[in-house]
């Protein structure tokens, strides 16, 4: 006989295209006040939080987890609310995964997006995401979701529970790359003068 008890219990989940997870096990929000840094308009970003306050939420992620172990996944939703710091859109921090090689999944359930995707090396990546648009992430690229429109950006995500984060990479970097910013025809990518490549890619 194996040992079944140590077997997570199946989750049945219900998914709403405004991002309410039933069956979440848990989850956390962002707000304005941690997202210092992240905007290159210092100052947009200074007004925004003397009229929204740092309590503000930004993004919050609603998450199904039943082990951290090797071949588990997490599975959530992410809630991106729109707005606008100087020219640039709202978006998530983004991140690379500590265990680069995991890959993810992102499936757009409301909102109009765009998600931001780099390599170390100096590739990148701008896919519009919409509702019934899925992104299929892979290892090594950094990822950041930017909402374009004016409703919540919801997704849907996936990916392996021992994935980790590593968020001070783009900080560390001066920003991703690429900026999305806005223009007449909605959005477009511009390079960041402040990006000064990634850690241990110094150009
Ligand atoms: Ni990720």
């Amino acid at each position: 006989m194996t040992a079944t008890s140590s077997v997570p219990e199946p989750g049945a989940l219900l998914v709403g295209v405004d991002g309410a997870l039933h069956g979440r096990t848990g989850g956390y929000q962002k707000r304005l006040g941690e997202m210092a840094g992240v905007y290159r308009d210092a100052a947009a970003y200074r007004r925004a939080l003397d009229e929204h306050g740092a309590g503000q939420v930004v993004y919050h992620v609603e998450e199904h987890r039943n082990s951290g172990d090797e071949g588990a996944l997490i599975i959530g939703t992410s809630i991106l609310q729109p707005g606008s710091y100087g020219d640039e859109f709202a978006m998530t921090r983004g991140h690379l995964h500590r265990k680069a090689d995991r890959a993810e999944l992102y499936h757009c359930l409301s909102g109009r997006g765009v998600m931001l995707l780099e390599t170390l090396d100096g590739r990148s990546r701008a896919l519009p995401i919409t509702p019934g648009a899925a992104v299929h992430v892979p290892g090594h690229w950094v990822h950041r979701s930017i909402n374009v429109g004016d409703e919540p950006l919801v997704t849907l995500f996936c990916y392996p529970a021992d994935a980790g984060q590593d968020y001070e990479l783009i900080a560390d970097a001066g920003g991703m790359a690429q900026l999305v910013v806005r223009d007449e025809d909605g959005w477009t990518t511009r390079p960041n003068p402040d990006h000064t490549g990634y850690r241990g890619q110094q150009r």
